[in-house]
């Protein structure tokens, strides 16, 4: 019999899944190849593009199946098709993609990719809600925080499920390092039926000591962080942090793309466009791998109940983190 979680990633990361990724990665591979045939005889590309031209190679390289599905239209297809077009310009360093992908077109597929209408991406919702779901008590008050909330995709999974299992007030704090992202984010959110929920925002860095008033007065039930964890610089002294917020018995759930050594995360096709972030630099993913996470957990001192896909590579992980 499985565990929670591993119940709750196995029924979503499943041979349906499977396939998608193959078409995803059938549409990489194809786009990666026509790149890199530019650069054969040519290495013209910056040093500083060296690592996304690496990566593109061993996209390229990837065993090719005349037999994949095709990747459905949607935000995942658009943001490959943005992606392949910015890497002429990319790779001769001439442009980087803060720019393209955070505003106008490319923001709008940004919220498209990350919302639980991709379903490339939807697991990480959806298995980050279920998680918070089974918190939830009858008739007993629930205090969530959310950290690194961006476009609100996985928040709106886990209002979706708050609004099935809550039967008391839900106070529900959002938080983002980007104030500008949570703003409109804010206004998103606040659109919904709130039903039993009271939403606050408030910006806040999970690298940092919270001064601000909502986040540091602490005593959460759960601190929820979807997608958002990788880019701590020091991932365990976050954890640890976060985990002070908690009130007894309180836990953190993650959920996270992961890659396991050697592999690639097709996601890394379009996010090598922004710059590798500093505590990742000399890695070969910006995404962690399993090992990784339990290591960083363990080294917080904290338990916890981890996670990953039984079928395939490395894809996500789930992991309801405690003190105790
Ligand atoms: C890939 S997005 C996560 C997806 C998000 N759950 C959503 O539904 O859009 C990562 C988010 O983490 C935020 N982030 C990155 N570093 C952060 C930090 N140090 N503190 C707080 N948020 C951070 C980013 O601004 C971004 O919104």
């Amino acid at each position: 019999m499985k565990n929670g979680n591993l119940a709750i990633v196995d029924s979503l990361i499943n041979d349906e899944y499977m396939q998608l990724i193959e078409a995803a990665w059938s549409k990489v591979g194809g786009y990666a190849r026509d790149i890199v045939s530019e650069y054969e005889d040519d290495e013209s590309a910056p040093a500083t593009r060296a690592q996304a031209l690496a990566w593109l190679r061993l996209a390229a390289a990837r065993g090719v199946s005349h037999h994949s599905p095709v990747l459905p239209g949607g935000s995942a297809l658009s943001f490959l098709k943005l992606a392949r077009d910015a890497y002429p310009d990319f790779l001769a360093g001439e442009s980087n993609g803060t720019h393209l992908l955070f505003s106008g077109d490319g923001l709008h597929i940004w919220r498209g990719y990350y919302s639980s209408s991709n379903p490339l991406y939807a697991p990480l919702n959806q298995a980050a809600a279920a998680a918070l779901a089974e918190r939830v008590k009858e008739g007993v008050p629930l205090r969530v925080l959310e950290i690194g909330v961006g476009t609100g995709g996985a928040t709106l999974a886990v209002i979706n499920a708050l609004h099935q299992v809550a039967t008391a007030p839900v106070s529900y704090l959002a938080t983002d390092i980007s104030a500008s992202l949570l703003r409109s984010t804010a206004d998103k959110l606040n659109q919904c039926p709130a039903g039993l929920i009271e939403f606050n925002f408030e910006p806040y860095d999970f690298n940092t000591e919270p001064t601000r008033q909502h986040v540091s007065t602490g005593g959460f039930d759960v601190v929820l962080a979807v997608n958002a964890l990788h880019n701590a610089h020091n991932l365990p002294a976050s954890l640890r942090m976060l985990s002070s917020l908690l009130k007894e018995g309180g836990v953190l759930i993650t959920s996270e793309s992961i890659c396991g050594a050697g592999e690639q995360v097709h996601q890394e096709f379009f996010l090598n466009l922004l710059p590798l972030p500093a505590h990742r630099q000399g890695c070969s993913s910006r995404f962690l791998s399993s090992q990784d996470w339990q290591h960083a957990i363990g080294n917080a001192g904290l338990k916890s109940d981890i996670a990953i896909n039984s079928i395939g590579p490395e894809l996500m992980l789930l992991a309801t983190v405690s003190t105790t």
